[in-house]
């Protein structure tokens, strides 16, 4: 039977925009429910969205497992660890992943309880408009509720863009869900996309023994990132094995019993076919509207089928807001989460506030790469007056220790002010690193801020400081 239960705040979606808006809503003291549609394999509710499910979580899951089975594999002996008979076990790999998954899904229906927010698990669309009890929502099976909301926050995010005419079968044309959970490692593996999925996934399935080919449709590889960066990476990547080709057609993609072809035109302008055992494409992401009900209320999208949003994530509708990948700006876990903080600010009259300036990258290869602010490539096109600074990890004590000195940090500075304009890191833990980097732009540092505090000895950190000596060719250890 359909009860109607009226909330001050309903979240639609429970990805880390939603889930974070609705647990930030409720501390604020608002009553709150969250609506999430995404099911586990027993079709009980998997609260934390692509993230948690099919995106970050699982991928960095599997990219920590296949790195451990590279280094066991390749650079424990330099270690003087002799490991005899290494074996693969893919089964044991998934199921890890698996279980981390349903620890971060178990993690938020804890939080959910903790903070009082009411979920319900099914799928939520606008019902109408709004009346004195606010927006009336239905909430469709396995949860069957009618609800209604003075606040909804829209955070339904994206999905993964098919190429036309080769829809993912999930089997041999594989979306970002298929890739994470191939049960056997492919002998050969296509992968359409040179962005960040394709990348770490690549990194994943060429580490545990395929023979991975990356289509890419720009002639530029890595073309957001800084191009010094970009260049490094390439090489390594390359040297890695993975054959990254820039400046392809994608044709005709034919499935067969067992495997794929792919017809393309190379960057030369020549025809060529590829046949491969599985192909995962990964060419960007869609906004997820589907099911909402946009139209019924009148909610507008913009003309790439976001929810059209002003800079506070305000929509055209009254007490209508919307966060995360399903709006403009990169898509993000930590963009959507800051987004979602923000926006339940700004409902309890609060100054929410997130800094697009400051939101850091990280592509989770080997090595990583994380970098924040503007890229030399856009200052020099902006006609900004900089000063640039490298330092390499190969003259770094703790990356020799470790035993990765690939790649290096690389500073940005304002020429006259010296405030930090960009720091791009390939490296070890760059990922962890960018931190650093991202406070310090927060505060409106300057590079020579960075030069004077005091690293701990031996660190990765150690790179960052050097890197904003070098800024004024200060550098002690090279
Ligand atoms: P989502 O996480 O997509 O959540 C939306 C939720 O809403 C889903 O659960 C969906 O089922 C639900 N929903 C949709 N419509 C409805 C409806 N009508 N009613 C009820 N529920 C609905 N980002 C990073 O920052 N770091 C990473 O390392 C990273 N790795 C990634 C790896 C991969 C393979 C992928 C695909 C993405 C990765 N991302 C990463 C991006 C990140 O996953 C997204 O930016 C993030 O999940 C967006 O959060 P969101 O809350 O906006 O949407
Ligand atoms: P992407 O935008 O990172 O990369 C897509 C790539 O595909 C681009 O290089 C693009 O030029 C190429 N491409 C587009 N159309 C093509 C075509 N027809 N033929 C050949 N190449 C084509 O998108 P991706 O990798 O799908 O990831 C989606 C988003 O998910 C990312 O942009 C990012 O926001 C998020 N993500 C974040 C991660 C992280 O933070 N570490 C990890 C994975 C995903």
């Amino acid at each position: 039977m359909s009860t109607t239960k009226q909330f001050d705040v309903v979240v639609i979606g429970g990805g880390p925009g939603g889930y974070i808006a609705a647990i930030r809503a409720a501390q604020l003291g608002f009553s709150v429910a969250c609506v999430d549609a995404a099911e586990n394999a027993k079709g009980g509710p998997a609260l934390g969205g692509t993230c948690t499910n099919v995106g970050c979580i699982p991928s960095k899951a599997l990219l920590q497992s296949s790195e451990h089975y590279e280094h066991a594999g390749h650079s424990f002996a330099d270690h003087g660890i002799d490991v005899a008979g290494l074996k693969l076990n893919l089964g044991q790999m998934l199921k890890r992943k698996d279980s981390i998954v349903k620890q971060n899904n178990d993690g938020i229906v804890f939080l959910f309880k903790k903070n009082k927010v009411t979920f319900f698990h099914g799928r939520a669309s606008f019902a109408g408009a709004a009346t004195a009890e606010g927006y009336p929502l239905s909430v469709s099976a396995p949860a069957n509720e009618t609800i209604s909301a003075k606040h909804v926050i829209v955070a339904t995010g994206s999905n993964a863009r098919e190429l036309p005419g080769a829809p993912f079968d999930e089997k041999l044309i594989l979306s970002n869900t298929g890739a994470l959970a191939i049960d056997a490692v492919p002998a050969k593996l296509g992968v359409i996309g040179a962005g960040v999925i394709g990348l770490e996934m690549g990194s994943v399935w060429r580490r545990l023994g395929s023979d991975v080919t990356v289509l890419e449709g720009l002639p530029v590889f890595l073309g957001a990132v800084d191009e010094q960066i970009a260049k490094e990476a390439g090489k390594l990547f390359a040297k890695q094995g993975l054959n990254i080709n820039l400046g392809c057609k994608i044709g005709q993609i034919t499935p067969g019993k067992n495997n794929v072809s792919v017809a393309y035109e190379n960057a030369k302008g020549e025809a060529q076919t590829a046949v491969f055992d599985k192909l995962i494409i990964s060419i960007g992401r869609t906004p997820n509207t589907n099911g909402l009900a946009a139209d019924k209320v009148g909610l507008q999208l913009d003309e790439r089928g976001f929810v059209a949003v002003d800079g506070d994530c305000k929509t055209n509708l009254p007490n209508v807001w919307a966060v995360g990948d399903v709006v403009r700006g990169p898509m993000l876990a930590h963009k959507a989460e800051e987004e979602g903080v923000a926006v339940a600010e700004r409902i309890a009259g609060q100054h929410g506030h997130t800094n697009f300036n400051t939101i850091p990258w990280v592509i989770y290869t080997s090595p990583e790469i994380a970098w924040v602010g503007q890229t030399e490539q856009q200052l020099k096109a902006a006609g900004i007056a900089y000063k640039a600074g490298t330092f390499p990890f190969m003259a770094n004590g703790r990356a020799r220790a470790l035993g990765d000195t690939s790649g290096m940090v690389k500073f940005l500075a304002d020429a006259t002010s010296d405030e930090i304009l960009g720091v791009h890191i390939i490296g070890p833990m760059a990922s962890e690193l960018i931190a650093e980097a991202v406070v310090a732009m927060e505060f409106k540092a300057s590079a020579e801020d960075i030069a004077r505090i005091c690293h701990a000895h031996p660190s990765l950190s150690e790179a960052t400081k050097e890197a904003a000596l070098a800024i004024d060719k200060r550098t002690l250890n090279f």
